[in-house]
């Protein structure tokens, strides 16, 4: 694939420029979702550009979430906004799954901490309680989706910090080694703006949109077995949700 020539007196960076042609083919549909964007070497080599130019180009196109990487296997055109379903309890591994995306997991933090007031209160808990904290980026194919901060009740789990692989679905190990299945879950979204810290985790630049999802997540009976902080990047989910016009008398 051609890229044209660039304007090497114009005062727009070389590596924008670059960027700016890889977004056209994009935007154009000559590159499409899931197919490879030319290589650093390609780029180089065809432009005439260094390596580190190139490299530059291709890393402020995954920043900006519209590529991603595989190791070993080059840089891809991502897909376009992910619809985040919020009319089922889904863990993340499910979600990504089935839109047939490779679920990966960075561990930031996991382990015991004391209940603060606002989350013993939200988990039926004691204030000072014992819960496992667990701090995670979650990754699709390689790109930061969000980050997630789970709290869970130690009583009802109380081996997790030492059977679970923390980088695999929690969910599931909480169903498979505790019968704990989430039932429902009460959210909150709002829309926020990531921070120097969250932005370096998530690859993004800081001040860019995010939402912040607050999620207490109940077994059958009721009981609250999980609140969850989550940061996602606005520029990776829409979030779709139906509406309906039944019931109105229960307004009036
Ligand atoms: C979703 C939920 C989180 C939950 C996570 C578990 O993202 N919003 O509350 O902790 O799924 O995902 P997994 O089972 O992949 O670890």
């Amino acid at each position: 694939m051609a890229l044209s020539a660039l304007d090497r007196r114009s005062v727009i960076p070389l590596y924008y420029q670059i960027q700016q042609r890889l977004l056209d083919q994009i935007r154009s549909g000559a590159l499409k979702s899931g197919e490879p964007v030319p290589s650093e070497l390609e780029i180089a080599a065809g432009l005439g550009v260094s390596r580190m130019t190139a490299r530059q180009a291709l890393k402020s196109l995954c920043d900006l979430g519209i590529t991603y990487t595989q190791r070993g296997k080059g840089t891809f055109v991502s897909a376009n906004k992910l619809e985040k379903n919020i009319r089922q309890v889904l863990s993340f591994t499910e979600e990504m799954r089935t839109r047939g995306l490779r679920v990966d997991s960075k561990v930031l933090c996991f382990q015991a901490v004391p209940a603060v007031e606002e989350i013993a209160a939200a988990l039926h808990a004691a204030s000072g309680e014992s819960l496992v904290k667990l701090h995670r980026i979650r990754l699709a194919d390689s790109c930061p989706m969000g980050i997630e901060c789970s709290y869970i009740p130690q009583r009802l789990c109380p081996d997790l910090l030492e059977s679970f692989d923390a980088s695999t679905s929690l969910y599931q190990t909480l169903s498979e080694r505790y019968g704990i299945q989430m039932a429902f879950a009460d959210e909150v979204i709002e829309a926020a703006m990531a921070g120097a810290q969250e932005a370096r985790l998530l690859r993004i630049a800081k001040g860019s949109p995010v939402f912040i999802f607050t999620r207490v997540s109940c077994v059958q009976t009721g009981r609250p077995v999980e609140y969850v902080k989550s940061t996602y990047r606005a520029d990776r989910y829409k979030i779709a949700h139906r509406l309906t016009r039944l019931n109105r008398e229960l307004l009036a």
